[in-house]
């Protein structure tokens, strides 16, 4: 790729400062995009945010992906050659509270900047699904083209979301590239996620609710070995004959309680719980196969959770 110019959304994110500092160390030319709403605490997204603005090669703009105007103007002096949206509204628990924000950044959001892609004739984009579209499809582990199930609204955008690229894909041949991520950890992981959230019960000494006892099963996949594959991915943006839609996961299910133990000992610590019934909405287990992507991208094999976890906690314990 010769034109190194990637605008990003949702930069100050978690998985978004990753990618993005991954991509600066590499010499690319970033144009990030983050409206810091306070659907967590913002002093995390500017903390994200102050490590990126060390590298001269990244600019940044506050502006909201609902706003075309404002998000037209940037994309048109900076015309970047690969765009990456990772904003959106997170979270499954919240999106029954709050579909509205859904509709606004995942929707919405999405459209302008295909819209905006179409009408100023930029051809790569790289989007954030996720594993809730499989919801609660038994088949396990989950395969890209088997039968799609989302149990909650969160879900039922990022399934929009492929359908929608692909409608852009076919009509007005922009090259989308959709990931569906599975339960991503790391450094600077997001304050609503269940292993940050572990973190901060154990330090405070404060009791979690665990739901469904912490009989629930998820594919925990490092945030580092995500960054790395959406390098290889815009390394090879310009060859179209790779498929579109890649599940972005480790391949082993970890039961919840076993993930406890495991953060116990290596802590030397004791998390406080409160078992809970199943919430409405929850998968009860997620489990990818990621050999399609290992094919096209030639990934041999992903960060362990046993590894991850330590590199983890030595950074955000
Ligand atoms: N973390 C995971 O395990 C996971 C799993 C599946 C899918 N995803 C998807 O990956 C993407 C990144 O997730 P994350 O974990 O980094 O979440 P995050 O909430 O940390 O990052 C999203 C960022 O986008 C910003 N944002 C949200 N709405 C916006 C808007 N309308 N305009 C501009 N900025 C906006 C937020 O301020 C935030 O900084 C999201 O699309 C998410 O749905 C994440």
């Amino acid at each position: 790729m010769k034109n190194k110019k990637v605008l990003i959304t949702g930069s100050s994110g978690f998985i978004g400062f990753h990618v993005v500092e991954n991509l600066l160390k590499n010499n690319y030319h970033i144009v990030g995009i983050d409206n810091h709403n306070n659907y967590y605490d913002p002093k995390l997204k500017n903390v994200r945010k102050k490590i990126l603005n060390k590298y001269k090669n990244f600019k940044f703009f506050k502006v909201d992906i609902k706003d075309k105007n404002k998000l037209l103007k940037i994309f048109k002096n900076h015309r970047p050659h690969v765009t990456i949206n990772l904003a959106a509204q997170a979270g499954v628990r919240y999106s029954f509270k709050n579909p509205q924000k859904y509709v606004d950044s995942n929707i919405t959001g999405f459209t302008n900047i295909l819209e905006i892609m179409k009408f100023l004739n930029l051809k790569n984009l790289i989007y954030a699904s996720s594993s809730s579209v499989y919801g609660d499809s038994k088949k396990f582990p989950f395969k890209e083209n088997q039968n799609l199930n989302p149990l909650n609204f969160y879900g039922q955008t990022k399934l929009m979301n492929e359908k929608i690229a692909n409608i852009y894909k076919k009509n007005f041949n922009i090259n989308t590239i959709g990931l569906r991520f599975f339960t991503i950890y790391g450094p600077y992981g997001r304050p609503d996620m269940f292993i940050p959230k572990i973190f901060d019960k154990i330090k405070k000494g404060k009791t979690i609710d665990l739901f469904n006892n912490g009989n629930h099963f998820r594919d925990f996949t490092f945030v580092g070995d995500v960054s790395n594959i959406i390098l290889k991915m815009i390394k090879r943006i310009d060859n179209k004959k790779l498929s579109d839609i890649y599940n972005i996961c480790n391949g082993r299910s970890y039961n919840i309680k076993k993930i406890i133990k495991l953060i116990e000992k290596e802590t030397n610590q004791k998390l406080k719980i409160k078992n809970k019934p199943f919430q409405m909405g929850d998968m009860f287990k997620t489990f990818g196969d990621s050999s399609r992507l290992k094919k096209s991208y030639k990934i041999k094999k992903f960060t362990s959770f046993e590894k991850g976890i330590k590199y983890t906690l030595q950074k955000d314990f």
